[in-house]
């Protein structure tokens, strides 16, 4: 069982927009996915609701989340997404503390990679395998946004490991969240549901990095 947890202090950094489009994909390539919201705001609870389909299992809240992945192994979860508040609160420590991976959405620009660095921080004091992905770029026509490849070397620098794939802002990706659907789902075959398949393959393999690092056996495609 992979258990991702998406991470950012950055409000807006794209935490649920990335859980509820990675919990999509999930869905319709029939793996088994726990969703945890564990942020009070509850978006990735809305979009679950708008959905309205049984195919993804949610919990919400914080309280009990040992025994809440306790429970998903026991049922068979392959993947569980976590989704946090940005903040610094004790139920972000405690949901990374239980992270095989944790995924930390970066737009690109001064202040997000400024505000990233308190999460990467957090990852680095509980030993947690992270990653950045950048988010809410700038379609690349051809070339690299210069914001993306400035972010870039600012990852870099910092050797902080970063998906060298982007999620480009695209207003699918927000359309499809109204609809309790993911990019994959509302506009199969587009660039976008490109990317989050590209990104759900990246993820897979860094599990598969893990599980050879650790030894710890995952169930990952
Ligand atoms: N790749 C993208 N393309 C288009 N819009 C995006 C993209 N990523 C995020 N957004 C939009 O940006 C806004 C913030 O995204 P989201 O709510 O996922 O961020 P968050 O990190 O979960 O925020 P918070 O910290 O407040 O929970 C939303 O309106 C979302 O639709
Ligand atoms: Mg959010």
């Amino acid at each position: 069982m992979n258990v991702v947890v998406f991470a950012s202090r950055k409000g807006g950094s794209g935490k649920s927009t990335l859980a509820a489009h990675l919990g999509s994909y999930m869905a319709e390539h029939s793996r088994p996915t726990l969703l945890i919201d564990a942020d009070p705001q509850g978006s990735l609870a809305l979009w679950h609701r708008v959905r309205g389909s049984p195919d993804l299992t949610l919990h919400v809240g914080t309280k009990h989340l040992a025994a809440t992945l306790a429970k998903a192994r026991r049922a068979g979860a392959e993947w569980v997404l976590i989704d946090t508040p940005p903040n610094a609160e004790a139920s972000v420590t405690e949901a990374i503390w239980h992270a095989d991976l944790v995924v930390i959405p970066m737009r690109a620009g001064l202040f997000d990679i400024d505000a990233v660095q308190a999460t990467i921080q957090m990852c680095r004091d509980l030993k947690k395998p992270y990653a950045v992905v950048i988010n809410a770029a700038p379609a690349r026509n051809g070339s690299t946004d210069p914001s993306v490849a400035d972010a870039r070397g600012a990852m870099q620098t910092l050797e902080v490991p970063t998906w060298s794939g982007q999620i480009t802002h695209r207003p699918e990706l927000t359309l499809s969240l109204a609809y309790g659907a993911g990019v994959s789902e509302s506009h199969s075959g587009s660039a976008g549901s490109e990317e989050i398949g590209s990104l759900w393959r990246a993820l897979t393999r860094s599990f598969e990095a893990i599980e050879a690092m650790t030894g710890k056996q995952g169930q990952s495609a």
